[in-house]
C-alpha cells in the first residue's frame, strides 16, 4: 500500500491551485452574485487541459488517471465550485462516455472538440419527473428511417447553454421500461431544440443550469450511443465516475472552508488571544481536519480503483456520501469560526456553505447513494 502522490499527480494538483488561486479567485464573489458563468477562465481551463483530462491523447485530452484528476477537481473546488461542476460534467459525464461507449466517428467528431475543451458537452438524463427515479424517462425517441425523432423536456441541465453538444437519455421503447431507452449526441443547433431559462439557485450560482425543450428534433440514428436499450446503463455507468468527481468537488468545499477557517482562527482575537487559542474553537479545527482527511481516503480510494480497472460503483457513492456530508458540516463550521464575518460574501465561507449544498443533491442525493450502498452490500 502507498499512501503518497506521484510526481505528476502533485504537478497537476500545483498546477490546478496556482490557476484557481490566480484566475478563479478573482472575481468569483461578483460571479456568484451576479450569476455569471466563468466563461473566460473555463476557456482557459480547456488551453491548460483540465477539460478532459482522462482522455486518451489521440482524441485530444491528457491521458491522465483519475487520481489526478480529483486532485485538480479539489483545487479547483477550493475557490469556485460553479467552474468545477462543469469541469466535471465535461470530464466525466461527457467525455468519459463518447470516450468509453462512442464510435470511431463520434470520437473523431465530437470527442475531440469537448476533451480539448473547443466546445462545451452537456449530460441530459434529469426530467421535470424523473430526477431520482432515473428510469421513468418520458423523453422519447422515435426511429423513422435514418433519424429518431426526440421529444421531451429535460431538466436542470448544468452548461445547458454554454454547452454546444449534449449526451440526452430517452425512451425508443417504452414497452421494455429500462431496457428500451437509449443515448443520443444532440447538437444545439439542431432544430426543435429550445434552451429554457437560466435557473436562479441557491449555490454554484455561476454554473448554467437550464431545461431544454425537444420538439420533433432529428437525431441521426449515427449520433446513438451504443445499441438500441443500452441508454440506461450507459447512463449508471457514466455516474459511477462521475460521482468521483462530484465528492472531490465537495472534497474541495470543504477543505476550502477549513483553510480559510484555520487562518482566520490565528488572526482573529477576542479575550486577548487568537481565537485558535479557546479550545472550543481548536476542537471545531480538529473535527474539521479528520472529517475531510476521512472523506479525502474514500474519495481517492474510489479513483484509484477505477484506475486499477476494478468496480468502484460502491466505492463512488460512498465517496460522494461522506464527502458530500463533510462539505456541509465543515462549511457550516467555517462560516461560525468567522462570527459575523462569515455571514458577509467578502469572507468566502457563506458562498462554499451555500455550494455545498449540491453536493448533497446532484448525481444522485445522498439517499440515492444510501440505495446503491445498501444494494451492493445485499446483494
Ligand atoms: N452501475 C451500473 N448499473 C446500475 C447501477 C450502477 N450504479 N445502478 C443501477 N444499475 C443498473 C441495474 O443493474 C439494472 O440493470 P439490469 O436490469 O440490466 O440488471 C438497471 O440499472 C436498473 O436498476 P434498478 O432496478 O436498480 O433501478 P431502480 O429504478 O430501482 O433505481 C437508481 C436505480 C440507482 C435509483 C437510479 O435510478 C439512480 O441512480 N438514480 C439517480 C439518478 C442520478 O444520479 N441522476 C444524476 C443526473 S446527472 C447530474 O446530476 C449531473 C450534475 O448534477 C452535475
Ligand atoms: P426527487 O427525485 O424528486 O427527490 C426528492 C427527495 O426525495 C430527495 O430528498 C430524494 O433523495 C428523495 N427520494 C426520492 N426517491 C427516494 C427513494 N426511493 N428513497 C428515499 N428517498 C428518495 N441532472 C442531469 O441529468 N444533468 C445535469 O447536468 C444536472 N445538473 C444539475 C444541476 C443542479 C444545480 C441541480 C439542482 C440538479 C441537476 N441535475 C442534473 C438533476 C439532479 O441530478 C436531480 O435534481 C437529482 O437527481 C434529484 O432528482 P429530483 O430533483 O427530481 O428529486
Amino acid at each position: 500500500m502507498n499512501f503518497e502522490y506521484t510526481e505528476e499527480q502533485l504537478a497537476v494538483r500545483d498546477a490546478a491551485r496556482e490557476f484557481a488561486q490566480t484566475e478563479l479567485l478573482p472575481g468569483v464573489i461578483e460571479r456568484d452574485t451576479e450569476a455569471k458563468f466563468p466563461h473566460e477562465q473555463i476557456k482557459k481551463m480547456g488551453e491548460l487541459g483540465f477539460l478532459g483530462m482522462m482522455v486518451d491523447p489521440k482524441y485530444n485530452g491528457g491521458g491522465m488517471d483519475t487520481v489526478s484528476y480529483i486532485l485538480a477537481m479539489e483545487e479547483i473546488s477550493k475557490v469556485d465550485a460553479s467552474a468545477s461542476v462543469a469541469m466535471s460534467v465535461n470530464n466525466s459525464l461527457v467525455c468519459w462516455g463518447l470516450e468509453k461507449y462512442g464510435n470511431e466517428e463520434q470520437k473523431e467528431k465530437y470527442l475531440k472538440r469537448i476533451a480539448s475543451g473547443e466546445i462545451l458537452g452537456a449530460f441530459c438524463l434529469s426530467e421535470p419527473e424523473a430526477g431520482s427515479d432515473a428510469t421513468s424517462q418520458k423523453t422519447t425517441a422515435d426511429l423513422s428511417g435514418d433519424h429518431y425523432v426526440l421529444n421531451g423536456t429535460k431538466n436542470w441541465i448544468t452548461n445547458g447553454n454554454t454547452a454546444s453538444v449534449y449526451v440526452v437519455i430517452a425512451q425508443t421503447d417504452a414497452s421494455k421500461g429500462h431496457k428500451g431507452i437509449s443515448a443520443f449526441i444532440v447538437e444545439k443547433e439542431w432544430e426543435g431544440f429550445v434552451i429554457g431559462k437560466k435557473e436562479d439557485k441557491l449555490g454554484i450560482r455561476g454554473s448554467d443550469t437550464h431545461s431544454l425543450m425537444f420538439t420533433d428534433v432529428k437525431v441521426p440514428v449515427g449520433n446513438r450511443i451504443g445499441d438500441e436499450g443500452f441508454g440506461f446503463t450507459f447512463a449508471m455507468e457514466t455516474l459511477n465516475g462521475g460521482r468521483i468527481g462530484i465528492a472531490a468537488q465537495a472534497l474541495g468545499i470543504a477543505s476550502g472552508a477549513y483553510e480559510l477557517a484555520l487562518a482566520y482562527s490565528k488572526e482573529r482575537k477576542t479575550f486577548g488571544k487568537p481565537i485558535s487559542q479557546h479550545q472550543a474553537i481548536q476542537f471545531k479545527l480538529a473535527d474539521m481536519a479528520t472529517n475531510i482527511e476521512a472523506a479525502r481516503l474514500l474519495v481517492t480510494k474510489s479513483a484509484w480503483l477505477k484506475d486499477q480497472g476494478k468496480d468502484y460503483s460502491h466505492a463512488s457513492a460512498m465517496a460522494k456520501l461522506y464527502a458530500s456530508q463533510v462539505a456541509m458540516d465543515v462549511t457550516i463550521e467555517a462560516v461560525q469560526v468567522h462570527g459575523g464575518y462569515g455571514f458577509v460574501k467578502e469572507y468566502h465561507v457563506e458562498r462554499l456553505m451555500r455550494d455545498a449544498k449540491i453536493t448533497q443533491i446532484y448525481e444522485g442525493t445522498s439517499e440515492i447513494q444510501k440505495i446503491v450502498i445498501s444494494r451492493s452490500i445485499l446483494r
